[in-house]
């Protein structure tokens, strides 16, 4: 068994060899998240991966998250290798939106546009008119909704329902959903606010809308990381995965973050949020990505090419 800090050590000296970059999302491992940190990467939500992905001149990108953001580095940057720790990492919301399944569906409805959330197959954003990510889902929508367009949402039905809501755009929305903000509970954190009365509630729109409903703040990983840097409260109680605390606890040493439980009651489940997928992201798994290049992304050109005009409409449009 080799130890971390052999590991760790292994890791630096490959990126530099290999010209390699490491592209990390909030939710993976603290141990990865740091690597990410010391080597000149970036821990990032799905859109500043992307941006960040694209923009840097490395000829390797290692993405640690899940397969939609390797490939979605791969569409917009062919020429670069993508590597991921393991290919194995999917999504609840990629798996819930099978391309012939969607395809059909889009084609009973052809005036109006399709807009896919991020989380995603290169298959599915090949179908689409605009890719968005959780940061920038709202002000697509608003836009297209006052050029009186009407929309096909997929998959996450929650985080369609949320924009729904705020914008009053006309949607159809596919029935997906994220299994691990699904399962956050409005009376458990109503009953963790009666313990902090002084918390703020954070809460990512894949949650349900009871959970949305009592939200102080809703946002993209990156949004809520924001949030706890700007505003003054000395706790937060926050509903997305357990790995954003890394990010928000260095951020904030002096403040207090508590899990949202996923339970009824907020004594029964603590420390449940963890997406599967992006806990499979190793340092041995990273490392041997690195080595034997392993792990390589390929999206099929006629789909990139096809992805790569919803996703760069979502990268060159202007908040
Ligand atoms: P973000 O774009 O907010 O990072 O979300 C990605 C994701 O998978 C949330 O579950
Ligand atoms: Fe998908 Fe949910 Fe995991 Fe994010 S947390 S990658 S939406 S399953």
């Amino acid at each position: 068994v080799v130890d971390n800090q052999e590991l760790r050590d292994e890791i630096k000296s490959l990126l530099i060899q290999k010209n390699a970059v490491l592209v990390a999302h909030y939710y993976t491992d603290d141990a990865i998240q740091e690597l990410a940190e010391e080597t000149g990467g970036v821990i990032a939500d799905s859109l500043e991966m992307a941006r960040f992905g694209a923009n840097h001149e490395a000829q390797t990108l290692v993405v640690a998250g899940v397969k939609f953001m390797g490939e979605t580095a791969k569409i917009l940057s062919p020429e670069k290798n993508i590597l991921m720790p393991t290919l194995e990492a999917t999504c609840s919301l990629d798996i819930g939106c099978p391309i012939e399944e969607f395809s059909a569906f889009c084609d009973q409805y052809p005036d109006r546009k399709v807009v896919v959330y991020a989380n995603t197959s290169a298959a599915v954003k090949a179908r689409a008119d605009w890719v968005v990510t959780s940061s920038i889902a709202l002000q697509v929508v608003e836009h297209l909704t006052e050029q009186g367009e009407k929309i096909i949402w997929a998959p996450d039905q929650h985080l369609g329902g949320y924009i729904q809501r705020e914008t009053g755009a006309d949607m159809i929305l596919w029935d997906g959903a994220c299994i691990v903000h699904e399962e956050f509970k409005a009376k458990g954190i109503l009953d963790l606010k009666s313990i902090y009365s002084d918390a703020a509630i954070l809460v990512h729109p894949e949650s349900p809308e009871s959970v949305v409903e009592i939200a102080d703040v809703v946002g993209s990983t990156s949004q809520l990381l924001n949030a706890t840097k700007q505003m003054s409260n000395d706790t937060f109680i926050v509903a997305t995965d357990r790995g954003i605390f890394y990010k928000m606890r260095q951020a904030s040493p002096s403040k207090r973050f508590v899990e949202a439980p996923t339970g009824g009651s907020g004594a029964t489940c603590r420390s449940c949020a963890h997406c599967p997928w992006m806990a499979l992201n190793s340092l041995e798994m990273l490392r041997n990505a690195l080595k034997y290049n392993s792990g390589q992304i390929h999206v099929a050109e006629e789909t990139r090419v096809k992805g790569l005009i919803p996703l760069q409409r979502m990268l060159d449009f202007q908040v």
